[in-house]
């Protein structure tokens, strides 16, 4: 369960509490003592912005926002300041916190929540001592004049959302295999409201899809391609959004087998496209936001089994391009590849696919962005960057020139799933880009979707991002 948020009620007055203010605040109004006043006052004499009085059975924060030029950093401010209050109302024990927003800046207080929210996540199903382990903090309160309650949901939804991106995430593969993940997405759709349908094996051999096919042959497991539809009455847009998420469950690198232990120990996250595209649908589902929204994720595992794809082989992929596979570990843009393709039928207004594709985009800039490039055009794209910043998943866009397809020719097929030694983030772009006919921008969340370290408020493992930048760009698109 996620952490609740709601909007505070007076009798909740001996709960720990975090004053959003600043350095006028009139402190004793707010039922501190004189010497909890005097503390504070030497604190903020020497900068501080978090401070944090213990009552034993409660505590009471301060917190100060930074003065930032820009508003979309201190809201990022404000988020990393929840996940320091997270960790010390969750080491007090303390059950519940209020945000009291004495600034009456109820965006600041929002960001607040979504940083102790977000920093609150746990993924314990496999730990024997979860019940010991397991968080205080259930609720967070907010108490801010403006707060609106459709804001309020929002938030909620979409931490519950980015939570369980985190989940799918973390599910190791002995779970999560591709039947699972689609059948998770089915639960899903049936609780937030969506429709779902699953294609299995026989039905992805009958429709050709190649490079999907191909990806699966190591494997002793069915592929899935999983299709998700949400369609609202009054939906403001005419012609849908597709987005596609890679959905390898497992990826080993195949024949190309990655070298273990380093390469290798992390890649069940090789579905956090899916996970993300997934589970923004489930948000948008949820908050009833009016956008048409179609969901594809082709999914399976990447092995080196008895019948595995080959470096050499030529594959004939869904529509019909043949690719010359010179390495097996470049799985993604195979089955992508078809899910692009398949999405033609939709006859999109955009599509947008999210996918852990490249090493070469996680060396670019590592975990504190999303390389993205593309066709769409440019108020999408500049609408696209507005999201990344308003929830801090920031975009690089890379170059996307025509020249460097000149680094996916092949003598022998249609093109070959490999560029040579440079712009590997770029030339699996332009792999994909083959397969579309409309307007669409590829993310390559292989840097920031899945850390080793604590990152914030983004925790540690899974951190769900995509969730939260989909939902806010289609949120702006309804407004
Ligand atoms: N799943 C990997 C990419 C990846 C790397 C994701 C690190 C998350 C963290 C992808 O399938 C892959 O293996 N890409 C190859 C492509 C290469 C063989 C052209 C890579 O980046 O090395
Ligand atoms: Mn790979
Ligand atoms: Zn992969």
């Amino acid at each position: 369960m996620a952490t609740s948020i709601q909007k505070a009620v007076k009798s909740e007055s001996n709960a720990s509490i975090v004053l959003l203010a600043d350095k006028k605040t009139k402190w004793l109004s707010y039922n501190l003592s004189e010497k909890e006043v005097a503390y504070i006052q030497t604190k903020l004499k020497a900068d501080e912005r978090l401070i944090v009085i213990n009552q034993f059975d409660r505590i009471i924060f301060v917190l100060i926002p930074k003065d930032k030029k820009e508003r979309f950093t201190q809201l990022e401010d404000l988020r990393a300041s929840g996940n320091k209050i997270c960790s010390a109302l969750n080491a007090h024990k303390q059950t519940g916190v209020i945000i009291e927003d004495v600034l009456n800046d109820t965006e600041a207080a929002l960001a607040l929540a979504e940083g102790i929210a977000l920093s609150n996540y746990q993924f314990l199903k496999y730990r024997g001592e979860a019940a010991k382990e397991k968080n205080s903090l259930q609720t967070i309160a907010i108490n801010s004049k403006k707060l609106d309650k459709k804001d309020l949901e929002r938030l909620q939804i979409t931490v519950e959302a980015t939570t369980m991106a985190r989940t799918l995430v973390n599910e190791p593969q002995s779970y999560l295999t591709a039947p699972k993940l689609a059948e998770e997405i089915q639960k899903m759709g049936d609780t937030a409201g969506f429709h779902v349908e699953v294609l299995n094996k026989t039905k992805i051999e009958a429709l050709k899809m190649g490079g999907l096919l191909a990806v699966n042959k190591g494997s002793q497991t069915p592929p899935t391609f999983t299709i998700m539809e949400y369609k609202p009455r009054g939906a403001v847009n005419k012609k849908p959004l597709v987005l596609v998420g890679k959905g390898v469950v497992y990826d080993t690198g195949g024949l190309s087998l990655k070298p273990t232990p380093n390469s290798m120990d992390s890649m069940k996250c090789d579905m956090a496209g899916a996970a993300a595209v997934a589970c923004a649908i489930y948000a948008v589902a949820k908050a009833k936001l009016k956008y048409h929204v179609v969901g594809l994720v082709p999914a399976t595992d990447n092995r080196p089994g008895e019948n595995a794809y080959t470096p050499g082989d030529v594959i004939a992929m869904y529509d019909g391009k043949t690719v010359e596979v010179l390495n097996t570990d470049a799985e993604g843009r195979m089955l992508l590849a078809d899910a692009l393709a398949y999405a033609k039928k939709y006859k999109p207004e955009l599509v947008l696919d999210f996918a852990t594709l490249t090493g070469a985009a996680a060396a670019a800039i590592g975990q504190y962005g999303i390389v993205c490039m593309g066709t769409a055009d440019e108020k999408t794209k500049s609408k696209l960057k507005k999201s990344g910043h308003n929830v801090y998943e920031r975009l690089v866009e890379f170059p996307f020139w025509d020249e460097y397809k000149n680094l996916i020719k092949s003598d022998l097929a249609d093109m070959k799933n490999i560029g040579g030694p440079v712009a590997g983030a770029i030339t699996a772009g332009k792999f994909l880009e083959y397969y579309t006919d409309y307007p669409w921008m590829h993310f390559d969340i292989a840097g920031p979707a899945f850390i080793n370290n604590n990152d914030s408020y983004r925790g540690k493992n899974g951190t769900g991002v995509g969730v939260r930048l989909l939902f806010d760009f289609i949120l702006n698109a309804t407004k």
